[in-house]
C-alpha cells in the first residue's frame, strides 16, 4: 500500500517534515552566496549556529537537572546532566570543521563579522548561568541531607555520588571544549599570540582551568589526614 505523504500539519512548507522542522526558516538563516563576501562564511555560520542549538538543548537539560536536584530526585538529575554533557561533546567535535578555515580566509571574512565574538554567544552564557544554578541546588541538597561532600571512596550505588561524578564530568567536558576552542583560535589566529600581556589568547588559556564545582574535584581525592 502506498504511504500518504501529503502534509496535514498547519504552517509553511511543502511537507510535514518541512512544516514541523521549519526547514524553510532554518535554511534561510545563513548568508546566501550573493550576500557572502567569502564562501567559507557558510562553514563558519553552520558551525556557530549548530553550536547555538546544541547549547540551547544543554541549557534546557541543565535547568531540568537543577529542578530534579531541588526535588531530591538525584538519579533523574544525573540522567539529564548526562544529556547536557553529550551536547558539549558534540560541539567540541564540530570545532574540527574549522580546521578547514585558513587564517587568510578567516581574515577575508572579518568585515562580514563586524565586532562579533563567540564570547557573546547567548547559548554559552545560558549554559554558564545554568551550571552555577545546578551547583547551588546541589549545595542546598547537601545541606538538607546534612552530609558533607566526601566522594572517597566512590560509592556508585549512592545517587548523590553518581550525580557528583556526572557534575565533575560536565566540568571536564566544558574545559575540554575550551582547550579545543583555544587551539582552534590559535590556529586560525588574527589575534596577538599567547604570552602577550592582556591577549585574548591568555584569557582563553586561563579559562580552560575554570571549574564550576571545584569542591567536587577535591572531594573525590582520597587524602590522608596530614595532606
Ligand atoms: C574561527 C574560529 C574561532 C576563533 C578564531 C575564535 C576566537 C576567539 C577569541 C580570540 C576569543 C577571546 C575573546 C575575544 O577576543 O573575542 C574567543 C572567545 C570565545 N569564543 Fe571563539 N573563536 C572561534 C570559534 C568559536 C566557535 C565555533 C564558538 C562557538 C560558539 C566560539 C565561542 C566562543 C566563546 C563561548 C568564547 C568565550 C570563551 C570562554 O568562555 O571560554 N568560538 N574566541
Amino acid at each position: 500500500m502506498k504511504h500518504d505523504h501529503s502534509p496535514v500539519l498547519p504552517g509553511q512548507g511543502a511537507t510535514d517534515y518541512a512544516r514541523y522542522m521549519r526547514t524553510d526558516t532554518l535554511l534561510s538563516l545563513q548568508r546566501s552566496p550573493d550576500e557572502a563576501i567569502h564562501r567559507d562564511e557558510l562553514l563558519f555560520q553552520v558551525v556557530h549556529q549548530s553550536t547555538e542549538l546544541w547549547l540551547k538543548l544543554a541549557a534546557a537539560e541543565l535547568a531540568e537537572a537543577t529542578a530534579q536536584v531541588s526535588a531530591g530526585r538525584l538519579a533523574v538529575a544525573e540522567a539529564m546532566l548526562v544529556r547536557a554533557t553529550l551536547a558539549v561533546r558534540l560541539i567540541t567535535d564540530q570545532l574540527e570543521m574549522l580546521r578547514y578555515l585558513s587564517p587568510v580566509d578567516f581574515q577575508a571574512m572579518q568585515p562580514a563579522l563586524g565586532n562579533g565574538s563567540g564570547a557573546e554567544s547567548p547559548g554559552w552564557r545560558k549554559v554558564q548561568d545554568a551550571s552555577r544554578r545546578l551547583g547551588r541546588a546541589f549545595d542546598e541538597q547537601l545541606a538538607v541531607r546534612g552530609v558533607p561532600v566526601n566522594l572517597c571512596p566512590p560509592d556508585l550505588s549512592d545517587p548523590l555520588h553518581r550525580l557528583a561524578e556526572a557534575m565533575v564530568e560536565w566540568d571536564e567536558r566544558v574545559s575540554v571544549w575550551r582547550v579545543r576552542h583555544y587551539q582552534v583560535a590559535l590556529r586560525i589566529g588574527g589575534h596577538p599570540p599567547a604570552g602577550s600581556p592582556g591577549s585574548p589568547m591568555n584569557m582563553l588559556a586561563k579559562l580552560a582551568e575554570h571549574r564550576f564545582f571545584p569542591e567536587l574535584w577535591q572531594a573525590r581525592l582520597c587524602r590522608t589526614a596530614d595532606e
